[in-house]
């Protein structure tokens, strides 16, 4: 079954409440958290989190974009994360062994994310203890970026390595989907999307989330 996870980067931050209510259909809930440094933007980080936990029974799938995120995974987890993915540019191998053990201790789901440079066999070390692949599309940091279909090869490596290890593991994708560019990626073996853009953009949300949820 394919999820889909809008993402509330294309939320308006100042009725964020209202704007994740309008994407209740859908699977999981994406929040991108930017530090400045690891990417150039800058986004949300621990007390928007603890904020949304309160308005919302969804999924909160929680997207560290941040420089040696084990510092924060503790912060995140209590403030009612579901899942948070760390990427593996961030930190050293150490750095995020630890992030991950940590996840372990308080009980959130463990992901770590690629930037489209980073070779899938980077998962290798870790991808028996994880529970999603997060696959980036785009090179992190901003919404509304277009899909780099050279990652359709990535996916393919990903859910190879997964199905080889650990096929409970999801791969999610993130950056660029929309209904012409997810058949594809499903099809490499994606079973995660997260949009932006195109969910929060469309004339009928609920209609546009069912339509990436059938997408083939
Ligand atoms: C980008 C973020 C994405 C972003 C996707 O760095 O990680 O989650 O919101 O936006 P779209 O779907 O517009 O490409
Ligand atoms: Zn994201």
């Amino acid at each position: 079954m394919i999820k889909v996870a809008p993402s509330i980067l294309s939320a308006d931050f100042a009725n964020l409440e209202r704007d994740i209510k309008k994407v209740a259909a859908a699977d999981y809930l994406h929040v991108d958290v930017m530090d400045g440094a690891f990417v150039p933007n800058i986004t949300i980080g621990i007390p928007v989190v603890k904020s949304i936990r309160k308005c919302t029974d969804m999924f909160l799938d929680v997207h560290l974009m941040i420089e040696k995120p084990a510092r924060y995974i503790e912060g995140f987890a209590k403030a009612g994360a579901d899942l948070l993915s760390v990427h593996l540019e961030s930190d050293h191998p150490t750095g995020i062994a630890k992030a991950l053990d940590i996840m372990g201790q308080c009980g959130v789901k463990k992901a770590v994310a690629l930037r489209p440079i980073t070779s899938p066999e980077a998962i290798l070390p870790y991808i028996e203890q994880l529970d999603l692949v997060l696959v980036m599309t785009v090179e992190p940091g901003f919404g509304g970026q277009k899909f780099i279909p050279g990652q359709l090869d990535t996916i393919r490596r990903v859910r190879e390595i997964i199905q080889q290890y650990n096929p409970a593991c999801e791969l999610e994708i993130d950056g660029g989907v929309a209904l012409d560019t997810a058949p594809a990626a499903v099809a490499a073996g994606a079973n995660v999307l997260v949009a932006g853009s195109y969910v929060y953009n469309a004339p009928d949300i609920p209609a546009a989330i069912a339509a990436l949820r059938g997408a083939r």
